[in-house]
């Protein structure tokens, strides 16, 4: 595992940056594994300002996301494939057609699923996976549970995660209380991962990911199986490996 603490949030924009572009021109082909929610996208801004100023291309990449909330259209601002659009793909000469995000209004979810893991098998392995982390460990939206799914599935949303999230909506009402999610086997089999977590509140649950047990009670703990690891940390979320 190749643990790096930065002094300050914009280095750690920068590095994370620094290694998907740096994937992107050694294999512009790559299949990149993004993720949302507050601690990427000081990523997804350096990376943008790269690729205009000609350093970093996507324009042979293809990517998968790790979630989405069911029942919200790619047109409502929480949604994930809003997020998306708006930090990155819109932003940078990725064609929509190689960007893939499970949809949140399918009828049918349980094909949803399906037709999400067979596009993930055809696209092989995912070169490089972004993850952050819940404060309840979870990786994408796989939660803590006493059993975990490999391939992509639906989940119902933990209260605290539902809290957690409350922040991006008007009410907490408002957050779905369904996501679809990939499942960790799909995470942990890509080449590289590298999570990113920021601020005080991640110190304790990142600690305890990734020196604690190894245990479906805190999914992320699941990356210390990982042969290729890289976690990128500011000093707050950090602290506890100082
Ligand atoms: C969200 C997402 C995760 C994300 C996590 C942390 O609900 N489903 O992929 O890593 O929770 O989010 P944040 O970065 O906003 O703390």
């Amino acid at each position: 595992m190749n643990l790096q603490i930065f002094d300050s949030p914009d280095q750690l924009h920068e590095a994370g940056a620094g290694i998907i572009g740096g994937l992107l021109q050694t294999k512009p082909s790559a299949v990149l594994g993004l993720a949302t929610g507050g601690t990427p996208v000081g990523i997804y801004e350096e990376l943008v300002k790269a690729h205009k100023r000609g350093l970093v291309r996507f324009k042979e990449a293809t990517t998968f996301n790790l979630d989405e909330y069911v029942g919200l259209p790619g047109t409502h601002p929480q949604s994930y494939r809003y997020y998306m659009n708006e930090h990155l793909f819109s932003q940078v000469d990725l064609a929509p057609e190689r960007t893939h995000i499970p949809d949140g209004m399918s009828p049918d979810p349980q094909e949803e699923c399906r037709r999400y893991d067979a596009l993930l098998q055809r696209a092989g392995q995912i070169d490089l996976q972004l993850l952050g982390i819940g404060h309840n460990g979870h990786i994408g939206f796989n939660e803590p549970d006493h059993a975990l799914i490999s391939g992509t599935h639906v989940v119902a949303l933990r209260e605290e995660t539902r809290l957690a999230n409350a922040r991006f909506f008007d009410r907490l009402e408002a957050v779905p209380t369904h996501a679809l999610t990939m499942g960790v086997a799909t995470i942990l089999k890509a080449r590289t991962i590298v999570l990113v977590v920021k601020g005080e509140d991640k110190a304790d649950i990142v600690h305890r990911a990734l020196t604690g047990p190894i245990t479906t009670d805190c999914p992320a703990s699941l990356l210390q199986t990982h042969p290729n690891l890289t976690v990128l940390m500011d000093a707050e979320a950090g602290r506890r490996f100082r």
